[in-house]
């Protein structure tokens, strides 16, 4: 017992204590953060994921400012129950452009990962409105007053946060930080912005930008681009970039 014996010095002696906890944890550390640094990627790429596009960037930006994700989680965990009711699980991928990443920690509400093309968009406009008018025996607030904050695409209102330059400055934040937003992606943000909440505008760039996979649509059924707009634009993405009746996990990783 003489290894117990010297260990008692050190449970005895503060500053030795803490002299030898600092070294066991930096070692841990290091064993366990520097492979990272040596991994070519640890996101497996997969097809379909996109940057969000202006609107559904602005609807993210409501949807952290509302603090939904204190209610509601956004990733699918791959066991049966969460599979059969949710769909697909979540896949690192899907949330590789979400800065910060809304995995979230609770759930009072529903897992909202899949939640886009579940519902039409009347539905989300009564359910912001009023949720207990579409579920009763909800308990989510009524966030009616989002259709009646327009936003022109000096989306700074959003958030009261961000910079002068609105939608193309929260793009170019997000740039910082790894999403793939082009320069022309940046540039064009608020024409990209206002059109795809107008089935009447000239689409072709935005479609350009980011694909045939994305909504265009007057989401709230109201003149001019509302929080609610954008919120839905975003929900009604959620979950739908990736097409799960052709994707295959890479089994060689
Ligand atoms: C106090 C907790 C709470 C907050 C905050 C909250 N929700 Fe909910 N949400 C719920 C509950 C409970 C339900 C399930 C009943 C219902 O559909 O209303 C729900 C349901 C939903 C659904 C339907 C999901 C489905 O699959 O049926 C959507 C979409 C949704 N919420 C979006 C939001 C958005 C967007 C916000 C922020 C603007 C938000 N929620 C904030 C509690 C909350």
């Amino acid at each position: 017992m003489a290894i117990l014996e010297k260990h008692k010095v050190l449970e005895k002696n503060i500053t030795l204590l803490t002299i030898f906890a600092f070294l066991a944890v930096t070692i841990g550390g290091i064993v366990q953060i520097v492979p990272l640094f040596y991994l070519d990627n640890t996101i497996e790429k997969v097809e379909g994921m996109r940057p969000y596009t202006p609107l559904e960037l602005a609807g993210k930006e409501v949807y952290l400012r509302e603090g939904c994700y204190v209610c509601h989680s956004q990733m699918v965990r791959p066991m049966r129950d969460e599979v059969e009711r949710y769909g697909h699980y979540s896949l690192a991928a899907e949330s590789q452009y979400d800065h910060p990443f809304q995995w979230g920690s609770k759930r009072t509400g529903p897992d909202l990962a899949r939640v886009g093309g579940r519902y039409s968009d009347e539905w989300h406009v009564d359910h912001l409105r009023n949720p207990q008018s579409v579920v009763p025996e909800s308990v989510m607030p009524k966030y009616g007053y989002l259709e009646r904050r327009m936003l022109d695409a000096n989306v700074r209102k959003v958030s009261g946060m961000i910079g002068t330059n609105g939608i193309g400055e929260i793009m170019a934040a997000n740039a910082l930080v790894g999403v793939p937003y082009t320069s022309d992606m940046i540039e064009a943000a608020r024409a990209d912005f206002v059109a795809q909440a107008d089935p009447d505008a000239d689409t072709d760039g935005l479609l350009e930008r980011y694909g045939d996979n994305v909504n265009i649509r007057n989401f709230d059924g109201q003149p001019g681009v509302s929080e609610a707009d954008a919120l839905i634009a975003y929900l009604q993405m959620l979950g739908t970039l990736v097409d799960f009746s052709t994707f295959t996990p890479d089994a060689s990783r």
